[in-house]
């Protein structure tokens, strides 16, 4: 017989199924990713769904997409029910543009790692006729042949707003300390 799973689970549960560590939940939970309730112990428990945002969590961390587009994203799904199909379909709908410029991004990485990226280095046989005296040098900061359309529009809004404002502290990316 087989038994029916539980509508809410312990923290442990969750690290456990999730495979995140206690102390990374409690970091989501902190940054409004994941949200719980206290028993009458105060203990935390957490909506069975939980495990499917700290899924697509990890899985944007380990593309590259910012905690607080995540986070912008949960803002769009429904507060005090579990999320329907429609619901992550909006979800995904938002992130379209974000997930295209990651994939040309990383395709750019895996198709000219060997290859000149623009970088500045000047380390490789192949940025003398790629860079010369890195010239790609006068059209802006990072490694130019890598950069998206996007990613270089991202970078110049970047830039400006580092130029206006002091830059994150230490140890701090996208407005979150890092795990
Ligand atoms: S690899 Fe850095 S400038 Fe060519």
């Amino acid at each position: 017989m087989t038994s029916t799973p539980p509508a809410e689970l312990t923290v442990g549960q969750v690290a456990a199924r999730s495979g995140v560590a206690v102390s990374a939940l409690h970091f989501y939970e902190e940054k409004g990713l994941i949200s719980s309730r206290r028993t009458s112990g105060n203990q935390r428990r957490y909506p069975r769904e939980t495990l499917r945002r700290v899924a697509v969590i990890r899985v944007a961390q380990r593309v590259g997409i910012p905690l607080r587009m995540v986070k912008d994203a949960f803002g769009t799904l429904p507060d005090g029910r579990t999320p329907d199909r429609d619901d992550w379909a909006r979800l995904s709908a938002a992130w379209c543009a974000e997930l295209d410029t990651r994939i040309d991004q990383l395709t750019r990485l895996r198709n000219s790692l060997a290859d000149c990226i623009g970088c500045g280095c000047l380390s490789l046989d192949r940025c003398l006729l790629r860079n010369r005296d890195d010239r790609l040098g006068e059209q802006g900061s990072g490694p130019r042949r890598l950069l998206t359309p996007a990613l270089r529009k991202e970078q110049r809004a970047s830039t400006s707003r580092t130029r206006s404002s002091p830059g994150p502290a230490d140890g701090q990316i996208d407005g979150y300390r890092r795990e």
